[in-house]
């Protein structure tokens, strides 16, 4: 009886072809690998992400929060065509992205999040995942939203994205943006980068284990520092920990 329920309960994935994983060297000289997680390597990215959920600094509490709750998902068979990439360095993971085909036509840019900041990271996973609708499932557009300034400055300027404001977004029902194929095109040369295929060693200590973020993005001493309280007239409670804190200066 229960297992039947489950099968109503899971959907059916569509075999979709996997990213084929690629290499990029950094400005710092590191080797960023960016491949496709399975199913069973979340359990090794979840641990990673729960403490982002309690980060107040751009946005990453709530694009943590919807991060951990969409690879959850993923895992447990609660989404359709889902698919996760990760970014690791080293082994370490640095950041994660994730999307789902909505169509054959039209793909949907889920979340990325960077677990180290200042190179680019976020940055190069969200190119490998637009790379992976277009070029990879062949599909004709996708649709994306920003959470965060940053979020906007990577993805609706850089790419100069279209609007299609007509079209509510899965992600909370945001009016959506699309990337279309001649935009990716203009941006190939530019956003889109890396090599194939991954160095065999190189490739090997990706998948060989998951490792913690070892400088991940951290609440700041003051709360105020975060930059949406920063600019929140509403936030009391913020004000009222800081005069605990005994009027710290911005972090
Ligand atoms: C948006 C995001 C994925 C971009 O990642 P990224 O390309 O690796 O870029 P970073 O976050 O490292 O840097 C973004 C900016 O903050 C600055 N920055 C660098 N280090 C920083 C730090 N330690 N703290 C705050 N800002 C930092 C960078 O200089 C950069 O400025 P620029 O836009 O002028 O280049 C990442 O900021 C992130 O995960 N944010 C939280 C979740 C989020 O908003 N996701 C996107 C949802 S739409």
């Amino acid at each position: 009886m229960s297992i039947d329920l489950e099968k109503i309960l899971r959907p059916t994935d569509t075999p979709l072809p996997e990213y084929p994983p690629k290499y990029m060297t950094l400005a710092g000289g590191e080797q960023l690998v960016i491949r496709q997680v399975t199913r069973e390597e979340i359990p090794e990215i979840l641990p990673h992400v729960e403490p982002l959920m309690h980060v107040e600094r751009d946005f990453y509490d709530i694009v943590a929060s919807r991060v951990y709750a969409e690879l959850l998902g993923y895992y447990t068979y609660r989404v359709q065509d889902e698919y996760v990439l990760a970014a690791q360095i080293d082994g370490e993971l640095v950041a994660v992205v994730n999307g789902r085909m909505a169509n054959k036509d039209v793909g949907i840019s889920y979340h990325t999040l960077a677990l180290r900041r200042g190179l680019r990271v976020g940055a190069h996973a969200f190119a490998a995942k637009m790379e992976y609708h277009l070029d990879i499932l062949g599909q004709k557009e996708v649709l994306i939203v920003a959470e965060s300034p940053i979020g906007f400055r990577r993805w609706m300027i850089e790419y100069k994205l279209e609007k299609r404001f007509h079209v509510p977004h899965e992600l909370g029902g945001c009016p959506s943006w699309s990337l279309t194929r001649e935009l990716y095109d203009a941006a190939r040369d530019t956003l889109i980068v890396g090599r194939r295929p991954v160095p065999e060693q190189l490739l090997k200590k990706a998948q060989q284990a998951i490792l913690p973020p070892t400088d991940p993005p951290r609440p700041p001493v003051d709360l105020l520092a975060a930059t949406r309280s920063l600019y929140d007239s509403t936030a009391t409670a913020l004000l009222e920990q800081r005069k605990k804190l005994g009027g710290l200066r911005d972090a």
